[in-house]
């Protein structure tokens, strides 16, 4: 597999990214992710915010539970500043042209591309034997996602650079295939101090709705008090108080991600933050850490928990969003039937 796909497409830019419904929303989806979706949208990208469930049921799951998921991840791009009338938000399996274009797309992906996937391997875990087709199969939907609305942008977090590879791998073999540039070559907006957060308990682990550990995470229905307990509890270490520069982060894996978040929360590079708290003890900076992320999460909390009392309001957002989704998307998969060659009456 190479990234090294170019394409001549020239149509317009699009922004296009997903969450998945599967347990609750942390910060690094937030600062990863949802942070981003509303200042894109704010500086005017046309943008397609979407709840993956299709992607949700490729593992075990609570079928019970996930349309209120659905609802709930909804909410919270709702409450992070996400507007239904500048946006498109809405719910993946509402919109057929994803599971169309990813069997069309399965077509033109190699096995051997995703035999390479480190998610992949990751979530099957040891018996990938007994792992769903659907888990093996998901870079490719999500490709799909992506190149149903010709998406030219996608802000993800730095989990997901391997299926952008993929994606613009796929997208170049379709390309190449039917001899016209088709798809653009849609690039990952990653970098950024929101990244790769980290769990709060092993500065070397990602921070994950998956992880055991509660105490790992804070999340986004989290009240105030408990946001102030997990920073307060979160792992440093013995090496000191706060560095005055970048360098002293070195080595130092949990104390980095901690400036990190402080940076991605107010918008401040590694430097700044520690100009400001350099040479000061963890006393000091866990306690300002603490207020500067509640501050910035306890509306969007509030919103969402108000939201969440009353589903209507999120339900209808949804139904503009699929809309105006499948009025983006079905001229493009017109498109594609008619390249492929399939009989059109
Ligand atoms: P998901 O649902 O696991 O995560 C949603 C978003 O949160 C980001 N993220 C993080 N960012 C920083 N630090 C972390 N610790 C962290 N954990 C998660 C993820 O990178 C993601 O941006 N495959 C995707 C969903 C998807 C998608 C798409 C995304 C499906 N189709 C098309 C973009 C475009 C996923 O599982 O995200």
């Amino acid at each position: 597999m190479t990234d090294e796909q170019t394409s001549t497409y020239a149509g317009p830019t699009r922004v296009f990214s997903g969450i998945q419904p599967t347990g609750n929303l942390h910060l690094g989806n937030y600062l990863g992710a949802l942070k981003k979706f509303t200042t894109l949208q704010n500086d005017g990208w046309d943008g397609i915010y979407c709840v993956v469930d299709l992607h949700a049921i490729t593992m075990p799951y609570e079928h019970e539970v996930l349309a209120s998921q659905t609802r709930q991840i909804a909410a919270a791009m709702l409450a992070c500043g996400l507007d239904p009338d500048q946006s498109v938000i809405f719910v993946q399996s509402s919109v057929r042209a994803h599971t169309e274009l990813a069997w069309v797309l399965n077509c033109m992906a190699r096995m051997g591309w995703l035999e390479k996937m480190t998610q992949f391997k990751d979530k099957a875990g040891k018996d990938a034997e007994r792992a769903s087709v659907g888990l093996f199969d998901y870079p490719v939907l999500m490709a799909a996602d992506i190149l149903a609305y010709k998406a030219t942008h996608v802000p993800v977090g730095d989990d997901q650079t391997q299926h952008l590879e993929l994606t613009r791998n796929v997208a170049g073999r379709f390309n190449q295939y039917y001899g016209q540039d088709v798809f653009p070559m849609p690039e990952g907006l990653i970098k950024g101090p929101g990244a790769r957060i980290m769990s709060l308990k092993d500065g070397t682990k990602k921070m994950s709705k998956s992880d055991p550990a509660e105490n790992s995470r804070i999340n986004l229905i989290d009240d105030a008090d408990t946001i102030a307990r997990k920073i307060k509890k979160s792992k440093t270490d013995t090496l000191g108080d706060m560095p005055s520069d970048v360098e002293g982060l070195e080595g130092r894996p949990e104390v980095a991600n901690l400036v990190g978040i402080y940076g991605a929360l107010a918008d401040m590079s590694d430097e700044q933050v520690l100009a400001e708290y350099g040479g000061t003890g963890f006393g000091t900076f866990k306690p300002a850490l603490a207020e500067l992320a509640v501050e910035h999460l306890a509306p969007i909390t509030a919103r969402m928990r108000e939201l969440m009392d009353n589903p209507d309001e999120i339900d209808a957002a949804l139904r503009k969003g699929t809309e105006k989704a499948n009025a983006i998307a079905e001229p493009i998969m017109d498109e594609v039937r008619r390249i492929v060659g399939f009989w059109r009456p």
